[in-house]
């Protein structure tokens, strides 16, 4: 099947976390293109209720599959393989999954959906550059400190809209990317520290990297009201997968879409410019 056969089907591609970083660059673009999609949003889909998935999944093609807040979290591999086998049954043909780099509960989710029945794409995407512009540490970013207990480690920080343009391309041309795990970074390994320079670069501003020790960290959170499940998702994320086991940069995008990924440098310029953190 070619590109444009795909991009005329009827059948829309269901996209879930329509309105999260990913899903709603996604979205943006099939819709630019004219391909039918199905957004997903709660309370229509939720996660937590199963019993709303049925409704979304009828007459899709393929589904985009975000999983929120993240596949990392208790329960989030029993949700999946309840959802990969519904989609399967549903009759969908390519199921195009969001996966984290480092996150050994995240390739169980990887399993689940590759041995679900239909074609499946693998994106397994390192920590995104807009978690520094949108919600995550954008506001401290305005702010002008960022506290963070993250020291030295270093991270192929990836664009989010590089991951939307692989999804794309994978949901239009499933002959092409099914049966493909796709690691997707940037190209070039960079501390917080260092990133967080780059943004006061591209802005001609001191932005402050404040290290904070862990454990003070984690009590500010508390001590904000944060809910505990969410404080636990961030020890997590910092002290386990960001302890190191990603400090290798990988050549998804390139395979995927035939050119580099976008640097860090590209992203500040075009968030800057865009007034991100403005
Ligand atoms: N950020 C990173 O650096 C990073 C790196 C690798 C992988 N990931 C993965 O990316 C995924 C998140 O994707 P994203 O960053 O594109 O989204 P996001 O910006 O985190 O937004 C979350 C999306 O999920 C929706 N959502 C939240 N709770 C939901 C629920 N109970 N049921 C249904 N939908 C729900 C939200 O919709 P509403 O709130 O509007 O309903 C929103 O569309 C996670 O699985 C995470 O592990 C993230």
């Amino acid at each position: 099947m070619t590109h444009s056969d795909t991009s005329l089907n009827p059948a829309p591609i269901l996209i879930l976390g329509a309105s999260g970083k990913t899903g709603r660059r996604i979205a943006a673009r099939l819709r630019q293109q004219g391909v039918a999609i199905r957004e997903a949003r709660r309370p229509a889909f939720d996660w937590q209720q199963p019993d709303t998935w049925a409704a979304m999944l009828r007459g899709a093609r393929s589904a985009y599959i975000a999983y929120a807040p993240d596949l990392a979290v208790p329960g989030a591999i029993e949700t999946m393989a309840a959802f990969a086998r519904q989609a399967a049954m549903a009759g969908l043909q390519h199921l195009v999954l969001l996966s984290g780099r480092g996150e050994p509960e995240a390739e169980a989710c990887e399993k689940l959906v590759q041995r679900a029945g239909p074609a499946w794409t693998i994106l397994r995407a390192s920590w995104f550059m807009q978690n520094f512009s949108e919600e995550f540490l954008g506001d401290a970013i305005r702010q002008g400190a960022v506290p963070l207990p993250l020291g030295d480690v270093r991270e192929p920080f990836i664009d989010a809209d590089d991951i939307a343009e692989v999804a794309v391309a994978a949901l239009l041309n499933p002959a092409r990317h099914g049966g493909q795990l796709y690691e997707l970074t940037g190209p070039e390994l960079l501390s917080f520290p260092a990133a967080i320079a780059g943004i006061g670069a591209a802005l001609q501003r001191d932005i402050a990297y404040i290290n904070v020790p862990q454990e003070d960290y984690f009590a500010a959170m508390a001590e904000q009201g944060l809910p505990a499940e969410y404080i636990a998702l961030v020890r997590y994320l910092f002290t386990t997968v960001l302890d190191g086991r990603n400090e290798s940069v990988a050549d998804g995008v390139q395979r995927a879409l035939g050119r580099p990924a976008k640097s860090f440098a590209d992203f500040t310029g075009a968030a800057a410019a865009a007034g991100a953190w403005s």
